[in-house]
């Protein structure tokens, strides 16, 4: 398969197997030209793009960016903060008129869920969703699974252990659809009152003593608890929460295998896991960060209607 079945990428949800691995396989590829003296291709030169960010981001949106003038595509850059927004403008308004000014292509983070797919309804643009509240961050995802593939090979029957606060998660929810695409199996671990009830439908096990899922499991994927989305108490205390679902080097060290860590970032340092554990050589924080550019090179360049074999 040479193109992507979609116009758009707006969660893991809307987008096959297929497709899936078109954009891991695609990113292979573009790993390679980062990896050069000289990075950057003109694939995408004839291409304006505009990040719109109304919600904070430091790696989704660097690396987005980063990506783009690798690509050699034109770029707009807007936040939220210091916009017409704060006077009143709605999020379609402003999109078409950024749009106006002949715009290709807008990735989009937004702190409400199904705002990506709401505007792709509205506009005549092909639209990324770079992160919609709780819902979907299609683009971590897919760089949390390239990161596994290229660790362990493949991701079919892989263990996959996603641990931390599930209920507030974007990148679990993408996470979970796109490794219960390619085979993986998922289990989900925290604090039962951060867990939400239909988990399960989605395929995964749930499990609430984090040893036990960290004695199972071939990688642990550690989440922040997403105090920003938290309007009451699901937990005691931070301290409590980390005594039972932190990670630190003497639980990682005396595991019966070497499992790998990952973390979509920022890091809560001592909440949900150790600095130990965060620069220990087992994580792959970093290096999920450095993938997260090809990644992005990859879904542009194909949304674009691009094929790395032409
Ligand atoms: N992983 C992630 O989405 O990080 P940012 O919020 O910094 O973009």
């Amino acid at each position: 398969m040479s193109n992507l079945s979609t116009n758009h990428l707006l969660g893991i949800k809307y987008i096959t197997k297929a497709d899936i691995e078109l954009i891991l396989d695609t990113a292979t590829s573009f790993k390679e030209v980062l990896n050069r003296p000289i990075k950057k291709v003109p694939s995408l030169r004839d291409l304006t793009i505009a990040n719109l960010f109304f919600e904070n981001s430091t790696r989704t949106k660097l690396s987005f960016e980063l990506a783009q003038k690798r690509l050699s595509a034109d770029i707009v850059n807007f936040s939220a903060s210091g916009s017409s927004v704060k006077k009143g403008e709605t999020l379609v308004d402003t999109v078409n008129n950024i749009l106006a000014m002949k715009v290709d292509m807008v990735v989009m983070r937004h702190s409400s869920p199904g705002a990506a797919v709401f505007l792709a309804k509205k506009v005549n643009a092909k639209i990324i969703n770079a992160g919609d509240g709780a819902h979907e961050h299609p683009t971590q995802a897919l760089l949390d699974a390239f990161s596994i593939r290229e660790k362990l090979g493949s991701l079919k029957g892989k263990k996959i252990a996603i641990i931390g606060d599930i209920l507030h998660s974007r990148v679990a929810l993408s996470n979970i659809f796109l490794l219960k695409k390619v085979g993986a199996e998922v289990k989900v671990c925290g604090p039962a009152t951060l867990i939400p009830k239909y988990i399960t439908s989605l395929g995964v096990e749930v499990e609430t003593n984090m040893k036990k899922v960290l004695d199972w499991c071939d990688v642990a994927n550690m989440l922040r608890i997403q105090l920003e989305r938290q309007d009451i108490k699901f937990f005691p205390s931070l301290r409590e929460y980390s005594l039972l679902y932190g990670l630190n080097k003497e639980i990682l060290e005396g595991l019966s295998k070497k499992i790998i860590v990952m973390h979509p970032g920022p890091i809560n340092r001592g909440v949900e896991i150790t600095s130990e554990v965060a620069d220990h050589s087992q994580s792959i924080i970093l290096e999920q960060v450095e993938n997260g550019v090809a990644v992005r090179m990859a879904a542009m360049f194909l949304l674009a209607g691009r094929n790395y074999a032409d």
